[in-house]
């Protein structure tokens, strides 16, 4: 059995290109790589890569991550500029023993000397955007808080090759009008991903501040260890995390969260509303599931119908009236 889950409907045509790779026998690895890479080249992505939306100094600064479930190799970079794959650098990183995280001019300086395709990824449309939302915060009495944007931040995988070798991978760039030099979760080990061959694979998404204080994806993973169906894993580790942080501070950031286990079985779950995923076995054809949170923290999900995917992309593609 293969398989590839994703956060967002984003991430469909990177797993579609991902299970090409699976279907002829592609390691875990190369196929999520090769995936994240999709998504993080298409420029109407707001929240990864080319197109991504800039910090409050209106740089895109980028983090991603990589890790091997076979060797527990991660890599990872964050607040890096002006290079068009992070993931990729990541992955090159997961090979060091040491320096395996850089951030900023350490991880530019990295991928400079190992070759990485440079890139300007401020596009005129972030730019639009960057200006569109300076008039917004002017207009208000306070600027207000940020948030990750519209909730499509984080594009995270979870992959299962036919040799049985799992990989985790993410790419974002972070919320819009962050400080600069801000780390969200996406490159933290055990928040935005975690991967391990023995258990499953998992990837978050959301507010990465909140992400963080559950350790989110190493939670899905752990549980799947102990033989819990990734969907009830997925579940559990949002629910608990969700209540924690409301008892405890009274409100709780968006957490949304996708995996899969060593025998192609799958999971995700929310606490907000709109969340989408993405998931493809030997068994299903790349499909974008939406998912709704129920009582008590159920998660149901139903295939996106074409109008969605068709409103989907009209949207994300729409000219900016600034
Ligand atoms: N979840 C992505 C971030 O908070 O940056």
């Amino acid at each position: 059995m293969w398989g590839m889950i994703a956060t967002w409907r984003m991430a469909v045509e990177g797993i579609t290109r991902g299970a090409e790779m699976l279907k002829e026998s592609g390691d875990a690895g190369d196929a999520i790589e090769a995936a994240i890479r999709q998504v993080e080249d298409f420029p109407y992505y707001k929240s990864v890569g080319y197109g991504g939306l800039p910090n409050e100094e209106m740089e895109v600064e980028m983090d991603a991550a990589y890790m091997d479930g076979s060797t527990l190799d991660i890599g990872a970079v964050a607040a890096i500029r002006d290079f068009a794959n992070p993931v990729s650098i990541a992955r090159r990183l997961s090979r060091e023993k040491v320096n395996s995280m850089l951030v900023a001019e350490g991880a530019e300086k990295f991928a400079h000397k190992e070759g990485f395709e440079r890139k300007n990824m401020l596009t005129d449309r972030a730019k639009a955007h960057y200006r569109k939302r300076v008039k917004e915060m002017a207009a208000q009495a306070a600027a207000e808080e940020l948030k990750p944007y519209s909730g499509h931040d984080t594009v995270g995988m979870a992959c299962l090759d036919g040799m049985g070798k799992m990989a985790a991978a993410t790419s974002t760039s972070g919320l819009f009008m962050k400080k600069k030099g801000r780390v969200g979760d996406s490159p933290i080990s055990g928040s935005g991903f975690y991967a391990d061959s023995r258990k499953g694979a998992a990837s978050a998404t959301g507010l990465g501040e909140d992400l963080m204080k559950g350790c989110i994806s190493y939670e899905a993973v752990r549980l799947m260890g102990e033989g819990i169906h990734p969907q009830e894993a997925c579940e559990t580790a949002v629910n608990r995390l969700d209540r924690e942080l409301r008892e405890r501070r009274g409100e709780a950031g968006d957490i949304s969260i996708i995996a899969m286990n060593p025998k192609g079985e799958w999971g995700a779950a929310t606490n907000i509303e709109g969340f989408s995923f993405a998931v493809v076995t030997e068994e299903l054809e790349p499909t974008v599931y939406l998912v709704t949170r129920e009582e008590k923290g159920r998660c149901t999900y139903e295939k996106a119908s074409e109008e969605w995917m068709e409103h989907y992309m009209k949207t994300r593609m729409a000219p900016i009236e600034e």
